[in-house]
């Protein structure tokens, strides 16, 4: 049997599957909307066929993405969410939860014991959809980003049952 090409949440009215060369152009268009230091286009280029770069498709268009990798520190398998964002038109609906829902199983079943991602300290909202996943504050990086503002490193610890 072929696997399907999308997972498709029928109840949401959207899908998810990995991201494709044809969706950069959008996915471009929402990092330039949602940051104020947007990844460049090439940034997202890299990270084709990662298993942890999906989009959320919503009629056809690209309703949000996210970045996520993992790497092999001393035998621990690490998982990172480096970037995530959702089209304002279509946030607070449940892309975002959903995005961040499929790339922990993505990371877990590749073996991540654990996954990490920084975020700004003012932004709440971000913060609270994070810690809704079990995404615990582990540390604060000063002056992280470019503006000045601090960063909050969150650790979420994948229990094994995940994987
Ligand atoms: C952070 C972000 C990705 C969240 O995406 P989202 O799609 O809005 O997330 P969700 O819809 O899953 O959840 C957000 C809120 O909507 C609520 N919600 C979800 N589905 C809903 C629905 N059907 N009806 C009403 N509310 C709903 C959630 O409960 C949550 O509420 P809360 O903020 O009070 O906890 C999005 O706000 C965004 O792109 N922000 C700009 C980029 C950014 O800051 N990225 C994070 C960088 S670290």
């Amino acid at each position: 049997m072929t696997r399907p090409a999308s997972w498709v949440n029928a109840d949401e009215g959207f899908s998810i599957r990995p991201a494709e060369r044809a969706d950069l152009l959008a996915i471009a268009r929402i990092e330039n909307e949602s940051f104020a230091q947007p990844w460049p286009y090439d940034a997202f280029e890299r990270f084709l066929g990662s298993p942890g770069f999906l989009v959320a498709l919503e009629g056809g268009a690209v309703a949000g993405y996210i970045v996520a990798d993992l790497t092999d520190g001393f035998g621990r398998q690490l998982g990172h969410v480096k970037d995530i964002a959702v089209h304002p038109d279509n946030r607070k609906t449940g892309v975002g939860s959903a995005l961040l829902s499929r790339a922990l199983a993505v990371l877990a079943a590749r073996g991540a014991d654990s996954v990490k991602l920084e975020v700004r300290r003012s932004n709440e909202r971000a913060k609270r959809l994070y810690r809704q996943f079990g995404f615990e504050a582990l540390r604060t990086v000063p002056e992280y980003y470019r503006d000045g503002e601090d960063a909050i490193v969150m650790i979420h610890k994948l229990g094994h049952c995940l994987v």
